[in-house]
């Protein structure tokens, strides 16, 4: 299930109910991280509340946007072709505006405007809410920027439109913004400081979906173990909060313990975790609570002290090892995956045996793994050359991403001869006549329909597998349903 996302990057358009009364056509893109798809969903409602429904023909939209990505060069060229695309479409229909959202906005400001002359809008993801004001410009003949970054703006009163259409699983985004300044991140610097969301708003939003038939949803931040609310105001700011403030503050231990036991029933998932963060509480609640799924994304980017510091990544290899050692003795079946990256500046085949050796203890499930990208404006960039050559970076890249493989194949052949429980989410790519979905773990599991539905918790039985999915046989609803 290994997946290098930045060489295949894709959009995804995507579609909400459409409201009789809207008259105008919203084209609506995502690229990146699961915190734009999450986003565009916040977008979609705003613009919704404008006169917008949402099409998926491009040909026939008033107002395209695009929510993008710059971790990686290769995100930033995906969305710079999207553009000319755009521009073949515009010439047939040349009242169509383009706005792009997203961290390129944000990273590139007003130069955009002058790089690529179809954009009419840029909206960096702080300033959703501002949408109306700035398309409204736009109509009036001006071109709109607005890429000021908050200290508070969470979206959380915003109920966000759903656009994923299976209407079995969803997003809630619970921080905003990342403070931990890995060097070779451009993140704290397209999505500004850490931030969280009233617990009460995320409570409300789980309740919700729950009564909207949805089965499970995932917890999204940047940083999500260092979820913080102490009535608001940036995380950083903490340390100057009142005593009463600071007594009542609460964890992400205690949100994932809140949002558990408001809906029992509800598979409850959350991405992404930063070793450094990760509290022993939030395994014990984990551990605790069944409907909280045993899967951690848990990133590592690098098996060598050396480059672990040269990342700023403020953990070691063995309080890594420690983490996962801690994991395993409360979840033992827990599923684990890794974001690596190879060839950072200065990284030795010393440093690179080192990774492979991590990846040899913890034997992921599964990873997502990437060749190092210079971003300009990070302190890797301003401080560090970018020294391991291309192809050295390539083939150290094929060599994780084949011990990957190894362990995947290892991991999903574990569940030979067992029973999972699945979440039905959609019928199988490969075959129309069977279902897929997801185990506890995250592995996806694929089996015959039978007379099951989307939305159902089916007991499976594991007969083969590949590396990626589990291949079984349903026999029974389980106790969930
Ligand atoms: N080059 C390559 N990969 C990167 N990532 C973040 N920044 C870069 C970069 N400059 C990867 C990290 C992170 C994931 C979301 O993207 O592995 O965890
Ligand atoms: Fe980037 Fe590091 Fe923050 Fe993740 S934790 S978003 S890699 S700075």
């Amino acid at each position: 299930m290994e997946k290098i996302i930045d060489e295949k990057q894709q959009g995804n358009s995507l579609i909400m109910e459409p409201k009789t009364e809207n008259k105008r056509k919203l084209f609506i893109e995502s690229y990146g991280c699961q915190m734009n798809f999450s986003d565009s969903e916040i977008v979609a409602s705003i613009l919704s509340k404008e006169g917008y429904n949402t099409t998926q023909q491009l040909e026939e939209a008033d107002l395209v946007l695009v929510n993008t990505c710059s971790i990686r060069e290769k995100a930033e060229q995906t969305v710079r072709k999207r553009l000319e695309k755009y521009n073949a479409v515009k010439r047939i229909n040349p009242n169509m505006k383009v706005g792009v959202l997203g961290c390129m906005a944000e990273r590139l400001k007003s130069k955009f405007l002058e790089e690529e002359k179809i954009v009419d809008l840029v909206v960096g993801p702080d300033a959703y809410k501002d949408l109306p004001n700035l398309i409204n410009e736009v109509e009036e003949g001006r071109n709109a920027v607005n890429v000021i970054l908050s200290k508070e703006e969470t979206y959380g009163d915003i109920s966000p439109v759903r656009l994923q259409t299976n209407g079995v699983s969803a997003f809630v985004s619970i921080t905003r913004g990342c403070d931990n300044m890995c060097t070779f991140c451009v993140v704290p610097f397209t999505r500004g400081r850490e931030r969280s969301r009233d617990p009460q708003s995320i409570i409300e939003e789980v309740n919700d979906l729950a009564s909207r038939g949805y089965k499970e949803i995932t917890l999204l931040g940047q940083n999500v173990d260092s979820y913080l609310w102490y009535g608001g105001g940036l995380k950083k700011d903490f340390k100057d909060a009142t005593p009463m403030q600071k007594a009542t503050a609460t964890s992400f231990a205690s949100l994932l313990k809140m949002v558990a036991e408001a809906q029992p029933k509800m598979r409850i998932r959350f991405s992404t975790s930063n070793p450094q963060d990760m509290t022993l509480d939030v395994i014990e609640v984990m551990a605790a609570h069944r409907n909280i799924c045993n899967y951690i994304h848990l990133p590592v980017q690098s098996g060598s002290d050396k480059m672990l510091k040269k990342m700023n990544r403020l953990h070691t290899r063995e309080e890594y090892f420690t983490l996962i050692d801690n994991i395993k003795k409360l979840i033992p079946d827990c599923g684990i995956s890794h974001d690596i990256i190879t060839g950072f500046p200065t990284e030795t085949e010393e440093d690179h045996k080192d990774t492979l050796s991590l990846m040899q203890y913890v034997k992921y499930d599964f990873g997502f793994m990437f060749a190092y990208s210079e971003r300009p404006g990070t302190m890797a960039a301003r401080k560090f050359e970018d020294d391991v050559p291309e192809e050295t970076k390539k083939r150290r890249l094929t060599e994780i991403v084949n011990l990957q493989q190894e362990h995947s194949k290892y991991r999903t052949q574990q569940f030979i001869g067992k029973t999972v429980e699945v979440l039905i989410e959609k019928s199988s790519k490969k075959s129309d006549a069977h279902w897929s979905g997801r185990n506890t773990q995250n592995t996806v599991v694929v089996f015959p329909k039978e007379n099951y539905e989307v939305g159902d918790f089916v007991n499976v039985k594991i007969n083969d597998c590949t590396s990626a999915t589990l291949i079984g046989e349903p026999i029974g609803y389980s106790e969930n349903n």
